[in-house]
């Protein structure tokens, strides 16, 4: 269970708010695109130079999609600018990184191995100093458990203890928003700088 509505703007502008403050020519990821909710907000902040990796599994949201960002005046891209949209399974991407990753796969859904397997992914394609803002509902995670089994209710909290691990190491801030159906959680991590950049921006 994700959530059966799109995203509301509210929700895709704070999904971007560290993108929206980029500075120089970036590589940004949007996992799990959806009908697009959030590519409406990032490829605007985007400019010549920067380049969008849009992944979606679902061959038919794929396809609407691209139809979509053909039609919808807001969204022509600037020449310069490379979006691709990618439709594969997250963990199927090519070799590359990021220097930020825009995440609303239901991650409570998956089995355990598959929450590491994709938390540990997008970690390693992630840029040191780099942001990956994860979208997490609150109110259905919470109903989900209330109304299920004990092998399910023991696979959600293995879940959850996962996240966990990976929030305490690099939530550097999380927000609520509450103009969406369901409310949700937005938890960026931050990905550290190496001690080589650590040591340059200090000189600086
Ligand atoms: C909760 S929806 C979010 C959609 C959109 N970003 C929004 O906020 O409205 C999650 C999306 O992730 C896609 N998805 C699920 N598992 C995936 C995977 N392993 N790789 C890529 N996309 C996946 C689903 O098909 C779905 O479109």
């Amino acid at each position: 269970m994700g959530s059966i509505l799109p995203s509301s703007r509210a929700l895709a502008q704070a999904g971007v708010a560290y993108l929206a403050q980029k500075q120089g020519p970036v590589r940004v990821l949007e996992a799990g695109a959806g009908t697009g909710s959030f590519t409406r907000e990032i490829i605007p902040l985007l400019e010549p130079g920067d380049s969008l990796d849009v992944v979606e599994i679902n061959p038919d949201l794929m396809a609407y999609l691209k139809q979509q960002f053909k039609r919808e005046p807001g969204s022509q891209t600037e020449p310069g600018l490379k979006i691709n949209f990618i439709n594969d399974d997250i963990r199927n991407i090519d070799p590359k990184t990021y220097h930020y990753i825009i995440f609303s796969l239901p991650l409570t859904n998956f089995p355990p191995k598959m929450v590491q397997e994709i938390l540990d992914l997008m970690i390693d394609r992630l840029e040191p100093g780099g942001v990956f803002s994860y979208v997490n509902y609150i109110f259905v995670r919470r109903l989900k458990y209330l109304f299920s089994g004990s092998a399910v209710k023991t696979e959600m909290r293995t879940n959850q203890g996962i996240i966990k691990s990976f929030a305490d190491q690099y939530q550097v801030k999380r927000k609520s928003v509450l103009r969406n159906v369901p409310p949700t959680w937005v938890y960026y991590w931050q990905k550290p700088l190496s001690n080589e950049q650590l040591s340059m921006s200090n000189e600086q």
